[in-house]
């Protein structure tokens, strides 16, 4: 790594006194829009991927990020990560939460949320309803498939998504409503592999898991084509299909590359790299989305029992602050009436 944006990859097999393949050289420099070594933290990560999708969330706008590369070299770290060093799921939901506080106070907000895996071409949900948002995740990630293979003691044998919508509109009620919703898909993707070593269930969840892997390569290519004009085949695997927008379409998506520095995983390397950067000339459509609902006359019952509500609950703060207005005028009213009880006691005296 170079830094922040170059990554060179060199030539284990390069022999610096071999004249005959000295034109031959296999090295490569690839230059992105950040990249980062073994000494990165999660934090920092975070911060240059994914914090700046937040904030474009919240008004409309899709985002996704994605983790790609070879088994073993880190996606679920960055994703998910560990109870101690938080990936960028957990990171991502605390910022998005605190971004809807702080605008709250306007705007009401709804926020779903759903964990799914692909695995062998079949999707299944990986959450029941249950509290805290790491321990949902963590519980979640339990129930995905994953298993020992040969280059990867905790493998990730399926593909996760994590997807999370934010609607968002004003509180002020009125007839014309204008709403904003956002999907953000955060994916952790299962690695490519070379099969030989696997036997079994393995090598065949390694087929499927290689079979999306190529159909997303496919459309990598197809959507990276110079001219434009090839047909992008989301059709050929689940994972392609469910990406869709994320790849072609109305989202702002950020996909971060893994590699391994091991020089036996060297093609591995070549490979992603090349994917990641042929990656980089898609061109997405982002559009804010937003509809603005003119409410039919049936529900009009609900906005006005809104606006009840509403009332209600401005006339019992207008009524508790006069309470408490009251108590203290009381304590006026007190003291002046001793005053003119002594002024007057003062007058009869005179009077006497
Ligand atoms: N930056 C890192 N710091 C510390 N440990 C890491 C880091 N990256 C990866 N690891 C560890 O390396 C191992 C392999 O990583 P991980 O499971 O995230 O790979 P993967 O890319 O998800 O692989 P697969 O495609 O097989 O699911 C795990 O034990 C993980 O905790
Ligand atoms: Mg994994």
């Amino acid at each position: 790594m170079v830094p922040f944006q170059m990554v060179v990859l060199m030539d284990p097999m390069e022999d610096p006194d071999d004249i005959l393949r000295a034109n031959r050289s296999r090295e490569k420099t690839y230059i992105f829009d950040v990249t980062f070594d073994y000494l990165a933290n999660q934090e920092e990560v975070y911060r240059a991927t994914t914090r700046g999708l937040i904030e474009g969330l919240i008004s409309g706008y899709n985002a996704t990020v994605f983790a790609y590369g070879p088994t073993g070299c880190g996606k679920t770290y960055t994703m998910l990560g560990t109870d101690k060093e938080p990936g960028i799921y957990v990171r991502t939901l605390n910022d998005l939460f605190r971004a809807i506080e702080e605008t709250s106070d306007n705007m009401q907000y709804s926020v779903t949320m759903s964990y799914l895996e692909i695995y062998n071409e079949m999707i299944r949900d990986l959450l029941n309803p249950s509290s805290g948002i790491m321990e949902l995740l963590m519980r979640g990630n339990k129930q995905r498939t994953q298993e020992p293979t040969a280059a990867n003691q905790t493998s990730s044998r399926s593909h996760a998504v994590l997807q999370v919508g934010v609607k968002q509109q004003s509180r002020c009620l009125d007839v014309l409503q204008e709403v904003r919703f956002a999907r953000l898909f955060m994916i952790d993707l299962a690695g490519s592999e070379r099969a030989t070593q696997n036997r079994g269930q393995r090598l065949k969840e390694g087929a499927h898991i290689n079979r999306s892997l190529l159909a997303l390569g496919n459309c990598i290519n197809a959507l990276s084509d110079k001219n434009g004009n090839k047909y992008v085949n989301y059709r050929d695997s689940k994972l392609t299909r469910l990406l869709k927008d994320s790849l072609g379409g109305n989202s702002r998506t950020v996909m971060i590359a893994h590699i391994s520095p091991a020089s036996s995983a060297f093609e591995e390397s070549r490979n992603t790299l090349t994917y990641a950067d042929r990656a980089k000339s898609i061109r997405t459509r982002v559009k804010k989305n937003l509809i603005n609902v003119s409410y039919h006359i049936a529900q009009y019952t609900n906005i006005i029992s809104d606006l009840r509500c509403e009332i209600q609950r401005l006339q019992k703060k207008i009524a508790d602050q006069a309470g408490r207005q009251l108590h203290s005028d009381r304590a006026d009213i007190r003291n002046v009436q001793g005053t003119t009880f002594l002024f007057l006691n003062s007058d009869s005296l005179l009077h006497h």
